[in-house]
C-alpha cells in the first residue's frame, strides 16, 4: 500500500508539541514534515528557530499545501474552533485533547461524515496505550463485557508518591506539574474530570455510547484523608483512581470514575507512577490487560506519531459499535463503597442497602456498605467535600443491577 506525503500544520508547542517535533526528527521513515507551528504567546522563548512559528491560526487553516492539522493546545474551546475549521477545510486532524473531544463528540462525528475527513485521537486516551485502535479493530464485535482502568497518569503519579515517598498531596501535585504530567488546570486531573473525558471516548469505541461527560459520575482523589491512606497502608492496599464501564443485562452499561482500594491480587496494584492500565473482559477470552505510560512528552507524542502514520495510509475510525449495538448508560445498579465522614449525622446509614462494617475514632467515622448507585449519585452527602468515598477492593467484580424502585440486590458482602 502506498503512503501519502503528510504536510503538517501543528497547533501548540508545549510539552506534547515539542515532544512530537523531537520524535518526528528521529523517524525519517515517516514521510511527514511540519510546515508551520501556531502558538499563542508572542513573548515566550522558543527552543527552535522562530521561522517555524506563526501566531495566526489561518496561516495553517487556509494553507492548501497542509493536509493534516495536529492540534496539541491546552485550550479546549479554541481547540474545537481549530479542529472543526480544519475539517471543514478538508484537512485530516489528529488531536490529543480529550476534554475538547469528549465535550464535542457528537458534533465531531457529524463533521467527520459531512466533510469526509479522518479524525484520530489515540493520544487523548491513555497516551501511549493503543486502546482506541484496539477497541476499533480487535474488539469490533459485541463480545466486550467490561473495561476498567487507571486512565489518568498524573493522579496515579501523585498517589504513588504519597504512598511510596510519604510526600504530602500538595508536594506530589507540584512534582507532577513540574514534570509536565498534570494538565495546565490540575483540578481536571485530581477531581476525576480528565478520567471521565477519557471514559467518554472509551464508551463510544467500546459500546457505541455517545454521551456528554456530564452524564458520567466522577469522584476524584482530592478528598482523600489520613484515615483512608493509613487504612490502605495497614491492609496492604493501594488507592487508584479507576474508570469503569460494565455491561449490565442486554442493553445497559454502568459507567463511572471513583477512587478504589486495590489489593495485591489486582493487576492494577503494580500500575504505579505515570503508568496507565486498562483491563478488558470479553465473553470468551476472559480478561486482557494493557499497560503503558499515560502522560509525558514522548509517550504522548508517540501516540500522535502513530496517528499521523495511520493517516498516511488513509486510516480512519469506523465507529463500528454505533452501527452494531444499542447501549444506554444506566444508574440502576449497586456498588460496595467505603465512606469516611466527620460527624455521625453527615451520612445516613438508611441510604445503604446493607452495612458490612462501621468504624468510629477521633479521626472520624467510616462505613463500608452496599448502596444503589442512583442513591449515591443523588445524595447531598456524596457532594460534601469533607466526605471521602472509595470503592472496596472487590467492588468492580460485584456491580449488580437493581430493580427500579427497591433496594433489591442479591450481591454478596465483603469486609474490608
Ligand atoms: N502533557 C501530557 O502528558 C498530555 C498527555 C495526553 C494528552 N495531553 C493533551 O495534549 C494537549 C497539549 O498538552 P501539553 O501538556 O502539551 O500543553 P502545554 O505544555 O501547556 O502546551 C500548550 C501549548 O498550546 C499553545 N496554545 C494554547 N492556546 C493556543 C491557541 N489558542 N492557539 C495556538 N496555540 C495555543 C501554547 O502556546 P504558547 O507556547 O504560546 O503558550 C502551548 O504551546 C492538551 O489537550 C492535553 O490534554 C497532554
Amino acid at each position: 500500500m502506498s503512503r501519502k506525503q503528510i504536510i503538517i500544520g501543528l497547533f501548540g508547542f508545549g510539552c506534547v508539541g515539542k515532544g512530537l517535533w523531537d520524535v518526528l526528527e528521529q523517524t525519517p521513515g515517516l514521510r511527514a514534515n511540519i510546515r508551520s507551528i501556531c502558538v499563542k504567546d508572542h513573548n515566550k522563548q522558543r527552543p527552535i528557530s522562530l521561522d517555524h512559528f506563526t501566531f495566526d491560526k489561518n496561516d495553517i487553516l487556509n494553507n492548501q499545501e497542509i493536509n493534516i492539522v495536529v492540534e496539541l493546545i491546552d485550550d479546549s474551546e479554541a481547540a474545537y474552533e481549530i479542529v472543526s475549521t480544519a475539517m471543514r477545510n478538508g484537512k485530516g486532524v489528529v488531536s490529543a485533547n480529550k476534554k475538547m473531544i469528549a465535550e464535542h463528540l457528537e458534533e465531531l462525528l457529524v463533521l467527520q461524515k459531512e466533510c469526509d475527513v479522518p479524525f484520530l485521537y489515540e493520544a487523548a486516551c491513555c497516551a501511549s496505550i493503543p486502546i482506541i485502535r484496539n477497541l476499533e479493530e480487535y474488539y469490533d464485535n459485541d463480545l466486550l463485557v467490561s473495561l476498567e482502568g487507571i486512565v489518568n497518569g498524573s493522579t496515579n503519579y501523585i498517589l504513588t508518591r504519597t504512598s511510596e515517598d510519604n510526600l504530602s498531596y500538595e508536594a506530589a501535585l507540584k512534582l507532577a506539574m513540574e514534570k509536565g504530567y498534570a494538565e495546565s488546570n490540575p483540578a481536571l486531573d485530581v477531581e476525576g474530570y480528565d478520567a471521565k473525558f477519557k471514559l467518554t471516548l472509551l464508551l463510544a469505541h467500546a459500546f457505541g455510547i455517545v454521551e456528554k461527560p456530564d452524564a458520567i459520575y466522577n469522584l476524584g482523589i482530592q478528598r482523600l484523608g489520613a484515615l483512608e491512606l493509613r487504612l490502605a497502608s495497614e491492609k496492604g492496599y493501594k488507592i487508584k483512581l479507576m474508570a469503569h464501564a460494565q455491561r449490565l443485562g442486554k442493553n445497559n452499561v454502568a459507567a463511572f470514575v471513583i477512587p478504589q482500594f486495590v489489593n495485591g491480587a489486582s493487576r492494577f496494584y503494580n500500575v504505579d507512577d505515570v503508568f496507565n492500565g486498562v483491563q478488558t473482559e470479553t465473553s470468551f477470552a476472559d480478561k486482557q490487560f494493557f499497560m503503558g505510560k499515560g502522560a509525558g512528552a514522548f509517550p504522548t507524542a508517540s501516540a500522535v506519531l502513530s496517528d499521523i502514520s495511520a493517516l498516511s495510509y488513509d486510516y480512519r475510525y469506523e465507529y463500528k459499535k454505533m452501527a452494531q449495538q444499542s447501549f444506554d448508560l444506566t444508574d440502576k445498579f449497586s456498588l460496595e463503597v467505603f465512606v469516611r465522614f466527620e460527624n455521625r449525622e453527615d451520612v445516613p446509614t438508611s441510604d445503604f442497602i446493607s452495612i458490612a462494617e462501621k468504624y468510629r475514632s477521633k479521626e472520624g467515622y467510616y462505613i463500608v456498605g452496599r448502596i444503589r448507585f442512583d442513591k449515591l449519585r443523588s445524595s447531598a452527602w456524596a457532594g460534601n467535600p469533607a466526605v471521602s468515598i472509595l470503592l472496596t477492593p472487590d467492588s468492580s467484580e460485584e456491580i449488580c443491577e437493581v430493580s427500579c424502585s427497591t433496594n433489591d440486590c442479591k450481591c454478596s458482602q465483603s469486609i474490608m
